[in-house]
């Protein structure tokens, strides 16, 4: 049966949010998906996987050092095998060419071109933070474009679940082509 891995860095938790609501759209049509989060499994391989999804979050312009490191130690794999990237970042809340160009920074520092990228807004979690973190995110948001709120005294969850689903459909049907996918379940 296929099986697909879906790798990922978080920070604050919405990465790995996101990645299990991926997992579970892949299950829900029949195929093995495990979310697996690339701090805890540094040294996880990509035998026994059929495709792979990787993705990370954005903080200070960068995403996570150990997402970056997993993609270059299994940079010869990832291109070998379907796979598909996200990134995850407020400026994708309104600030899309922002948002491209930490994919295209992160696709310079590893040398991995994935044929499929999301770019998912993220969340502001507020309530989650430190004082200081609390102060300097509020700072930030009002200095950007997309409206994001400043209202600290709540959390702001800006990601399309929709637009999640879409990305590990169009994923699925290029590793499992619908037919193929039937013939499965
Ligand atoms: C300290 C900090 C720095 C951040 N820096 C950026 C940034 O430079 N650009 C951006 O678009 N989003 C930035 N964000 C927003 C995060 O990408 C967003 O909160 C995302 O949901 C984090 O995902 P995670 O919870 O999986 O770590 C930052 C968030 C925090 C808390």
């Amino acid at each position: 049966m296929t099986k697909i891995m879906i790798g990922y860095g978080t920070t604050e938790g919405q990465t790995a949010r996101i990645a299990d609501h991926i997992a579970e759209v892949i299950r829900s049509r029949g195929v093995e998906a495990q979310a697996l989060d690339l701090k805890q499994s540094t040294d996880v391989g990509l035998d026994g996987y059929d495709a792979v999804i990787v993705g990370g979050s954005i903080h200070m312009g960068k995403h996570e050092e150990h997402v970056v490191d997993f993609v270059q130690k299994n940079r010869i794999r990832l291109e070998r095998l379907p796979s598909a990237f996200f990134s995850v970042s407020l400026a994708a809340h309104g600030d899309l060419e922002n948002a491209r160009a930490y994919v295209e920074n992160f696709e310079q520092q590893t040398g991995w071109r994935p044929a499929q990228v999301g770019l998912f807004s993220g969340a502001l979690l507020y309530r989650q933070y430190g004082f200081l973190k609390r102060l300097m995110m509020k700072k930030i948001v009002s200095d950007k474009p997309g409206g994001l709120s400043t209202d600290t005294s709540s959390d702001h969850v800006y990601t399309d679940w929709d637009e999640v689903k879409r990305f590990a459909e169009a994923f699925l049907e290029r590793v499992v082509p619908q037919d193929a996918s039937k013939i499965e379940a």
